[in-house]
């Protein structure tokens, strides 16, 4: 038959562009969970709607990036100067993001925070409502649109005011916190109601759901029940839809010969060494600095393993015009300076930080390689590089060491070694566990995840999530 129109509406097109010249751009595709998940389902014809990570202020630019996304199956926002600075980098990432990872509201220059806040949401709401305009001029009917994550909840209700029709189903990358968190937020009575214009709400697990159902209830005072939250006899279905990876990718590219070189090339600069992995944009919830001073515990109370292991950071520089990102990266530059200066020796020192991105086959490469992952985000919604991690040790049985405030601890709990990273003599103990397991027991741990992680796929999430929202509006026409 017909095949499923989707319409996916992202802040972040997967696709980054580049100019070259006046009409000349080139793309790089962005190889995130969402991507990959998405490019993978069958049965279904997928445009992308979102913003292309540039200003693009004149008009033969804008045509011209928009006739090369057209090939990617891109539609770009184009987002001025001005909006991305209130939308993206206040609204979104300096008010939004800290508050759904449990880090609160800003609390420095609190009342020019309060001020701000205002304007910042405008731009919010009318960021939403360029990426709604855009959905209409794309829409047709029976299309599903599928609106992601923290900077388009605002979106529901444009799309929903506009044509009530429209199958819409919004999805969150983040916890939704607590309701005794979230109801600090001054506009969380308009984000609520807005979600819930969506016809399917789903989030990464059963606890951020069963979270947003109490919002729902407390805040907007509306009946929570199993299947979602009810106003006036009209039902929002609210479910858990864990995310996965395409973890064949993974395995498949370890069978390249680039990815092979890439392989024997680090073996052989770190002979004699364990190498410790951690692979996370530099973000405060990713609990880096927690991270570097557990390692400096265990390097302090275990001194034989002094210029035997090395912690490989790769700190993905992220939303850089944002203070509190710049304060991050000087606060963990100077930690690792500081035991770098400590514990280095003449040839060799016990931390690596690097500042920069990899390419997906370098990246292949180092999970394939090291015996350790280290993830001790403070707060994550899932953490898809633990998942990456597994993908890739099917030979080598590398261990786990997973925090517990990561959404995958819920799925890779009997394998990994779950951690309170604020705990730092809980991770130091468990890095010693980690480099000294037997490998009969490193088996076992990664037999568990392996088994979790290739059978729990990208593609299978986004099929139900869309198979989802399809029932959830027929049911909905039957009971009018
Ligand atoms: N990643 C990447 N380039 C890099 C390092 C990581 O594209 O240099 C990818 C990684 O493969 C993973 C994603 O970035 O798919 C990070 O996803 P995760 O869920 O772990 O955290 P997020 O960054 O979404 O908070
Ligand atoms: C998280 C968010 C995504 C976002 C990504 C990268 O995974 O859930 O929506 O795209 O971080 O952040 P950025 O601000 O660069 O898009």
């Amino acid at each position: 038959g017909m095949k499923q129109r989707l319409l996916v509406v992202a802040n972040r097109l997967p696709v980054s562009a580049n100019r070259r010249g006046e009409d000349q751009w080139s793309l790089e595709i962005s190889a995130g969970g969402l991507v990959s998940a998405l490019l993978g389902v069958k049965d279904v014809d997928a445009k992308w709607i979102g913003w292309a990570g540039v200003n693009v202020p004149d008009e033969v630019g804008q045509r011209a990036l928009t006739r090369a996304l057209a090939e990617k199956r891109c539609i770009p926002v184009f987002l001025d100067e001005e909006i991305v600075h209130q939308y993206y980098n206040g609204y979104c990432n300096n008010i939004l993001w800290p508050l759904f990872h449990y880090l609160g509201l800003p609390q420095e220059d609190r009342l020019a925070t309060t001020r701000n806040f205002e304007s910042q949401f405008d731009a919010y709401k009318r960021a939403n409502q360029m990426f709604a305009d855009v959905v209409y001029q794309h829409y047709q009917e029976g299309d599903v649109i599928w609106c992601h994550d923290y900077h388009l909840m605002f979106l529901p209700k444009c799309l929903k005011d506009h044509d009530s029709n429209m199958k819409v189903g919004w999805f969150l990358h983040t916890p939704f916190p607590s309701s005794e968190i979230y109801r600090t937020l001054p506009s969380r009575l308009e984000l609520l109601r807005s979600v819930l214009c969506a016809d399917l709400v789903g989030f990464h697990t059963y606890d951020y759901a069963r979270h947003f159902v109490s919002a729902c209830t407390r805040i907007l005072g509306l009946e929570g029940t199993p299947e979602g939250v009810e106003d006036q006899g009209r039902l929002t279905r609210v479910a858990a839809f864990p995310i996965g990876i395409d973890s064949d990718r993974f395995k498949r590219a370890l069978e390249l010969p680039a990815v092979k070189r890439h392989i024997s090339e680090l073996t052989q600069r770190f002979a004699g060494r364990k190498v410790m992995l951690g692979v996370d944009r530099l973000d405060m919830i990713k609990g880096i600095p927690q991270k570097i001073l557990a390692f400096e515990k265990f390097l302090e109370e275990n001194p034989d393993w002094n210029d035997k292991v090395v912690l490989l950071q790769i700190a993905v520089p992220t939303r850089t015009d944002v203070p509190e990102y710049q304060k991050l990266t000087s606060q963990v530059h100077e930690i690792v300076g500081r035991i770098n200066g400590r514990f280095g020796t003449l040839t060799a020192v016990p931390i690596h930080h690097l500042d920069r991105s990899l390419d997906f086959h370098a990246l292949c490469a180092l999970y394939a390689v090291t015996d350790v992952a280290l993830v001790t985000s403070l707060r994550d919604g899932m953490n898809l590089v633990s998942y990456e991690y597994v993908a890739c040790q099917g030979s080598k049985k590398g261990v786990l060491i997973l925090s517990e405030f990561a959404g995958a601890a819920q799925s890779l709990g009997a394998g990994a070694i779950l951690v309170n990273p604020w705990n730092i003599t809980e991770v130091a103990d468990s890095v010693r566990h980690a480099l000294t397991m037997s490998s009969d027991e490193r088996e076992k741990r990664h037999r568990h995840n392996y088994a979790h992680v290739t059978t729990h796929t990208a593609q299978d999430w986004a099929e139900n999530f869309v198979c989802e929202l399809n029932d959830t509006v027929a049911e909905a026409q039957l009971r009018t």
